[in-house]
């Protein structure tokens, strides 16, 4: 439970799947299979990859708290 949310399976598995979009988005935009004009290419990857590592991050820490149990807040 975090500050009075109970993390449930589904919850997990829909993190897990913007995670997974992200990370296919990230490798189509690094490959250039999807591309944007100039700057904005590489600027959009770097973003990508913080988004990424920030979603992962609480997707998780979320998934710790549910095996584990932990309750926060
Ligand atoms: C999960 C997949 C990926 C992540 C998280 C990721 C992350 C990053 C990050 C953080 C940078 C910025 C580096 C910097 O600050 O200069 C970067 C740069 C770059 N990435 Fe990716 N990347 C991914 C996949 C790919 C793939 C599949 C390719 C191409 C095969 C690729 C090609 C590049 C290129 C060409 C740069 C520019 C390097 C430079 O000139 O600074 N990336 N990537």
């Amino acid at each position: 439970m975090v500050f009075g949310v109970v993390v449930n399976p589904m919850m997990l598995v829909a993190g897990g799947v913007v995670v997974f979009a992200l990370i296919v988005f990230q490798l189509l935009v690094g490959l250039r299979k999807i591309h944007f004009k100039g700057k904005a290419h590489l600027l959009i990857h770097k973003r990508g990859a913080w988004v990424l590592l920030a979603v992962a991050g609480i997707h998780g820490f979320l998934g710790f708290v549910y095996a584990v149990g932990l309750r926060i807040g």
